[in-house]
């Protein structure tokens, strides 16, 4: 009997229990991963990935030319735990794909828009009724009484909410929104999406429009050249004073200096991030000393379910593609 080639495949983290075994039941791979739930250094990544034919990664590593070069040329699929892309040097991948027989993408779309909407509408609710304030205030002995003003933060009833990025999170945060009362949505994003805006009958708007007329405004869009720094000062100043501005997309879409400044100079009322620049935030930074800025650690499909089940199409992805079988979600280079 002639003697199986194995194929070659590394995992930058531990992953969760379906995706591991998915891995592990595949007798025609040979998986080595990075056992720890802490991000794997560069020089330990370079070193994991040389010679393998398939990579699964998370969106704590960068992808990138050295990476790449780094991998070798047998490498053939590149398998991400995640729906954004922002870490994987696309261009580079495509020209070698272009060169050789291909590299091929998947990732986890789909499987984490409902948990991360339900992320978004919590920051959302928390940001602008002020809960970890509220909460502090039981705590440090602040409660003194029930005062007509005291705590006093924005209702979503009867308000205008824009959303930077309709695409399938965006919509999943209106439909939840929704129900609210929500008066008016306004969306900006590549380009017009009348089809999924009519649920909504949400208005396509200039982003500087979104700016000026939400009271509410989230951020779901991915992180491209052309959404890179989009909420900076212009953007700011232009919103009302008493707008609520919410991230879950990445911290990068913000000028987090900007961001800052219109925090504690009144031009904005308050912001809920889930990202930032850079994750972790340092715990000096800034924006931490603000009463009236929330930040999450990145948590937006942080469900049991949720994770298993990215893993689990990470996974079979990750498979599909070495074994040249249509992969579950690949990416259109
Ligand atoms: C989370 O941010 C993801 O891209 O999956």
């Amino acid at each position: 009997m002639r003697p199986v080639r194995l194929m070659k495949v590394f995992v930058t983290r531990r992953i969760p229990p379906d995706g591991w075994a998915a891995l592990a039941r595949a007798a025609d791979c040979e998986v080595e991963h990075w056992d720890s739930d802490e991000p794997i250094p560069a020089k330990e990544l370079e070193r994991g990935v040389a010679g393998a034919h398939g990579l699964l990664c998370l969106l704590t590593d960068r992808v990138d030319k050295r990476l790449l070069d780094a991998a070798g040329s047998n490498l053939r699929v590149i398998s991400t735990m995640s729906v954004g892309l922002d870490h994987l040097a696309l261009e580079e991948i495509k020209k070698r794909s272009l060169l050789r027989s291909g590299i091929r993408v998947g990732y986890t779309p789909d499987v984490l828009t409902d948990t991360t909407a339900e992320l978004a509408m919590s920051l959302l609710l928390t940001t602008c009724r002020r809960l970890p304030e509220a909460m502090e205030e039981v705590k440090n002995g602040g409660w003194s009484a029930w005062k007509p003003l005291w705590m006093c933060g924005y209702g979503l009833t009867q308000s205008t909410v824009g959303i930077i990025g309709l695409g399938r999170i965006g919509q999943a945060i209106a439909r939840r929104l929704k129900p609210f009362g929500i008066q008016r949505f306004l969306y900006t994003g590549r380009q017009p999406r009348p089809q999924e805006a009519a649920e909504f009958q949400a208005e396509f708007v200039s982003t500087p429009r979104l700016a000026a007329e939400s009271d509410f405004i989230i951020v779901a869009c991915s992180l491209t050249p052309a959404t890179k720094g989009l909420c900076n000062k212009d953007f700011f100043q232009q919103m009302k004073s008493t707008a609520v501005f919410v991230n879950i997309s990445r911290g990068e879409v913000v000028n987090q200096d900007d961001l800052y400044e219109a925090l504690t100079s009144g031009q904005i009322a308050a912001a809920g991030l889930d990202v930032t620049t850079p994750e972790p935030l340092p715990t000096d930074h800034p924006l931490l000393t603000l009463k009236n800025c929330v930040i999450l650690p990145h948590i937006g499909s942080a469900t049991y379910g949720t994770r298993n089940t990215m893993s689990l199409l990470a996974a079979n992805n990750l498979l599909a593609g070495l074994r040249g079988e249509p992969m579950p979600r690949e990416l259109k280079l």
